[in-house]
């Protein structure tokens, strides 16, 4: 679908496309024009958790269908502290599927990962915290429990938002996850991950239920301020977060609408929280990190033109090859990297048809061609 593109611009794409490189050389070769930094810092590992974030908070969140590993290497090379997994299911690990390890794996050169699970089952969590402990040794910087999840194939079963009405049950899975690493060796926090409550009109659990899981052992817990039954929609209640970290001695982890770096920075400032977690903030914005930084240090943000969101368009493309991702997530990604762009929906629409990672990088560099 490109060959025809090219002529009026008298410019062959300048696309040398290595599909066996790797990640880490990927990066080097992409990072300067994409904005991004090659080198990624691994995650404290002593001190206290409030002690680690210190440095820095800004944490990619968990999201099932887009935090693969081209994503977490995107995020880690624009300045976030950590990236979660998209959630794992216990049971999965536990029938030991290859697929499923892929998903907790890191991918060289993240340095390390925070691993989120779901489930229902203690003793599945216990043996799935082991077998995580044992897989990823140091490179496994955290694990978090999926208390948060609203979607009902998750929820009839138990899983995910569901523990939210079952506080002694969430209790256990803290427990038995600290057993399962403890008996790995490893001691690694255990965080979890809520939300206000199950149903809109519900009165909020979320303090309370931060409580217990903070007393069950629970390092840090992760709060969503909206109820299960909003999904995504509306707005998220930081007033929660900040009701959570007020009711816990624990470090609390704020998400919700935190849709680029102002946000991220006023959110902690606004509740008090410890770090943030930045989801759909970073669609298309993998800078959204570094920036909170340079807010936080009195700096403006950086300005990313349409050439930085380009090139970090092709480098991400790149990498999903390179971790052997499925190509139709790369169509995800054209909407968000290109938005903006003069002539966005004609080009998305083009982006929908590519098939292949050269035609991916070639109307990225087409675009390129057309600013000059
Ligand atoms: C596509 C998508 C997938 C998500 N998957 C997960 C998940 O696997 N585990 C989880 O704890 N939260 C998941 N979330 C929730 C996010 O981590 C985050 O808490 C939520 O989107 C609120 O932040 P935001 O309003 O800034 O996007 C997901 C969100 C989205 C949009």
């Amino acid at each position: 679908m490109t060959g025809g593109h090219w002529g009026h611009h008298e410019r062959k794409p300048d696309v040398s496309y290595d599909s066996v490189a790797d990640p880490r050389a990927i990066l080097a070769e992409c990072a300067g024009a994409a904005g991004l930094s090659p080198g990624m810092a691994a995650f404290p590992r002593t001190g206290t958790l409030a002690q680690r974030f210190q440095a820095n908070p800004f944490l990619m969140a968990p999201m099932a269908g887009v935090s693969d590993a081209a994503y977490r290497l995107m995020a880690r090379a624009g300045g976030a502290a950590l990236a979660y997994t998209e959630m794992v299911s216990v049971a999965g690990l536990h029938y030991g599927g290859e697929k499923t390890w892929e998903l907790v794996e890191p991918w060289d050169p993240e340095p390390d990962i925070a691993v989120q699970l779901f489930g229902s089952k203690p003793e599945q969590f216990r043996e799935a915290a082991s077998l995580v402990a044992s897989r990823l040794r140091e490179r496994l910087a955290l694990l978090d429990v999926n208390m948060a999840c609203p979607v009902p194939k998750v929820t009839r079963k138990g899983e995910g938002s569901a523990l939210l009405d079952e506080p002694d049950r969430a209790a256990d899975i803290v427990r038995s996850c600290l057993a399962g690493l403890r008996g790995a060796g490893s001691d690694v926090p255990v965080t979890v991950k809520i939300r206000a409550a199950r149903r809109t009109g519900d009165a909020e659990v979320a303090p309370e239920f931060a409580r217990a899981m903070a007393d069950a052992g629970a390092t840090a817990v992760a709060v969503h301020g909206r109820t299960a039954s909003q999904l995504y929609r509306g707005e998220a209640d930081w007033g929660c977060v900040e009701r959570v970290v007020q009711a816990v001695d624990v470090p609390v982890i704020g998400s919700g609408d935190v849709r680029g770096p102002a946000e991220a920075v006023r959110m902690m400032e606004q509740t008090g929280c410890s770090a943030v977690m930045v989801a759909r903030g970073t669609y298309g914005n993998p800078w959204a990190f570094a920036d909170a930084r340079r807010l936080c240090a009195g700096l403006e943000p950086l300005e990313h033109g349409l050439r930085q969101r380009l090139a970090a368009f092709a480098c991400h493309v790149r990498l999903l090859d390179a971790t052997h991702a499925h190509l139709a997530r790369a169509r995800s990604l054209a909407a968000w990297y290109f938005k903006g762009v003069p002539g966005a929906a004609a080009i998305r629409d083009r982006a929908m048809h590519c098939q292949t990672v050269t035609e991916y990088l070639e109307l990225a560099d087409e675009l390129l061609g057309r600013i000059g």
